[in-house]
């Protein structure tokens, strides 16, 4: 039985004539909606704990643009805060978060099961828009991937190289392994909550997957993905899961068999043309337009949004970037992206 929202239909592989579409960050900063509001909550992190103005923030977006799925506004670091670390944003830089980086550090996070104490706002936001959407807009939750989640507790910031957690992979494994551990067991728990409260698909993020070398992708990036979507698919077979390892490359060659994920989520490091043969043969394919387009616009936009569109045409594709759309992008350049996609 084909599925009412496009979205939900591509993701259990029906080809589509038009993609769906959304935009990761839709809800940011390159809008001057998204800016009146934050700045209406105060800081960031007020926003992502604050349910009306949270849902608010997400419908900004679908209300300019009809995006055909909304995504949850939070943040992948909301689930270490919960788990008991310190977690700040600092304007301009980004996060910070107490660093972990020995078992003393580690045994200072609290139990998994009383993360909701601190994230039950996030499933009241959920619940607000699985109420206010449009009818035709699927709602998408998120949670970082472990790996990537652990870059910034280990560090307490964002760091280039993810040179922190590499050191600590490599100096002390089994506190690096425990930690993985935990952060996969809350986040096990933190998706099942918000598809409870009204998440239709869910979306891994593993921002920083690129940097995992030889064993250590599979290990690292690969297995808790393939773990989380297994322990989800136990409990809600029909909720579609999304996983992005960032930087892949060549080796997002046979990741849907390999998470057991209904889609993978391309970056702009692939060529579409490329991705088509060895990655959407397998199942759903999302990305891959470059964010930069979002910002320069005009001829180079439209040809590299039809290259997207048109390499991917003969299988199930949701159209979005390659990486989060940039603050300084002009909002008049999303509305031509979306009508190249649309063919308008
Ligand atoms: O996509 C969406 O619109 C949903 C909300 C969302 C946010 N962050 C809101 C946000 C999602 C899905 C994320 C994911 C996220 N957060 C990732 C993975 C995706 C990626 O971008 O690689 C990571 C690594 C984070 C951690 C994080 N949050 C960083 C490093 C920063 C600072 C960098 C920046 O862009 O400012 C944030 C802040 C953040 N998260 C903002 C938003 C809208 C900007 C905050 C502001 O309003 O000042």
């Amino acid at each position: 039985m084909p599925q009412q929202k496009t979205i939900l239909r591509a993701l259990a592989g029906e080809t589509l004539p038009t993609p769906p579409i959304w935009m990761m960050r839709q809800a940011g900063r390159y809008l001057p909606e998204y800016k009146a509001t934050r700045a209406q909550a105060g800081d960031f992190l007020s926003l992502c704990y604050n349910p009306e103005l949270a849902a608010e923030v997400t419908l900004q977006p679908i209300r300019r643009y009809g995006f055909d799925a909304a995504i949850l506004f939070a943040d992948i670091l909301l689930l270490p805060q919960a788990l008991g670390a310190d977690l700040w944003f600092v304007t301009g830089e980004g996060p910070r978060l107490s660093t972990i980086t020995d078992q003393a550090g580690l045994d200072k996070l609290g139990p998994v099961d009383e993360i909701d104490a601190v994230l039950s706002p996030v499933y009241e936001t959920v619940k607000i828009l699985s109420r206010e959407l449009p009818a035709d807009t699927t709602l998408i939750g998120f949670a970082g991937a472990p790996w990537t989640v652990a870059t910034y507790m280990i560090a307490g910031q964002g760091t280039p190289d993810q040179g922190p957690a590499h050191a600590l992979k490599n100096e002390n494994r089994p506190v690096f392994e425990a930690l993985l551990a935990k952060i996969t067991a809350g986040t096990i728990h933190y998706l099942s909550r918000q598809i409870d409260a009204g998440a239709e698909v869910v979306k891994l993020f593993d921002s920083w997957a690129g940097s995992l070398q030889g064993e250590d992708f599979a290990k690292y990036a690969v297995e808790p993905a393939r773990e989380i979507t297994a322990a989800l698919k136990a409990k809600y077979p029909h909720i579609p899961v999304i996983a992005f390892p960032r930087g892949a490359g060549h080796r997002y060659e046979g990741l849907h068999a390999a998470i057991g994920a209904d889609c993978i989520a391309l970056d702009d490091g692939v060529t579409p043309n490329w991705a088509a043969g060895h990655v959407q043969i397998d199942g759903c394919v999302q990305g891959n337009l470059a964010s930069r387009h979002m910002v320069t616009g005009g001829k180079d936009l439209i040809r590299e949004t039809r290259k997207v569109v048109q390499a991917f045409s003969n299988g199930p594709h949701i159209f979005n970037l390659g990486h989060g759309i940039t603050p300084d992008a002009d909002p008049a350049n999303v509305q031509l992206m979306i009508d190249t996609v649309r063919g308008i």
